[in-house]
């Protein structure tokens, strides 16, 4: 989205850049939301178990505008909030989240603008999740505006933790003691260990389905054989 787009003339831009924001979290949605049931037809299963999506607060955005610096406008707005359109998208297992991404990269109306991988690199709290800052356009009726949306994707395991430690951290204003800091991390260890074990004995059920498969191919066609064999 160009700033210059939306001069900073009061109300109108305002409705029409809102507009944008909830418009691109739309069509993003249904993006997922396809891609999600396309994955259950091919694969049998769902990687994702929710999406959560939100526009950010005016209060949030100009409370953010401030923290960094800027002056509350509009254009400043679009240029430095990247995450005023936000989706949420919980999956089942690690690997999910890695193969949603490459699905979603691969759009070709999707722009991918940079990647924060802190499952790769985790935050220092502890917290884990995939970010992606994408742009999608929408088609106004006078104009095309690609439109910024950030994208979370996450287990559920490594929902669960930042949701907590969300709440934590607002309780003790960003000052918790060491201790809930140090319990904090040593749960977000945990949350990756179980998202591991989950992963394997995934693995292993669907290696068991595909044996069992495999087995009831090589029965019927052990029974035509016979079957054939009879005929002659
Ligand atoms: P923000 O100003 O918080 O948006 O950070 P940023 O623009 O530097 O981007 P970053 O990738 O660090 O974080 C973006 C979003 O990820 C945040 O708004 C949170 O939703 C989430 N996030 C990042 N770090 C943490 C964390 O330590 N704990 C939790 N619970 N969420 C986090
Ligand atoms: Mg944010």
């Amino acid at each position: 989205m160009d700033a210059s787009m939306f001069p900073d003339d009061g109300v109108n831009s305002w409705n029409t850049v809102m507009l944008l924001y909830e418009s691109a979290i739309k069509k993003f949605r249904t993006k997922v939301e396809i891609l999600n049931d396309e994955f259950q037809q091919v694969h049998q299963y769902n990687p994702i178990e929710y999406i959560k999506t939100r526009v950010k607060t005016p209060e949030s955005i100009v409370k953010k505008l401030k923290k960094n610096g800027y002056e509350i406008s509009i254009p400043n707005m679009i240029e430095h909030c990247n995450d005023i359109a936000g989706v949420r998208i919980v999956c089942s297992f690690t690997s999910d989240i890695y193969q949603i991404a490459e699905m979603i990269g691969r759009q070709t109306d999707v722009t991918v603008v940079s990647i924060k991988d802190y499952i790769k690199n985790p935050k220092p709290s502890g917290y884990k999740s995939y970010h992606m800052l994408v742009t999608i356009p929408i088609y106004l009726s006078d104009k095309t505006v690609d439109t910024k949306v950030e994208i979370q994707i996450r287990t559920i395991g490594m929902d669960f933790w930042a949701s907590l430690e969300h709440k934590i951290y607002y309780k003790f204003e960003g000052n918790a003691p060491e201790y809930i800091s140090r319990d904090l991390r040593d749960c977000s260890e945990i949350v990756s260990m179980m998202d591991t074990k989950m992963l394997q004995l995934n693995n292993a059920i669907m290696q068991t389905k595909l044996e069992e498969k495999e087995k009831e191919k090589q029965m019927e066609e052990k029974r035509h054989k016979n079957n054939w064999k009879e005929n002659i």
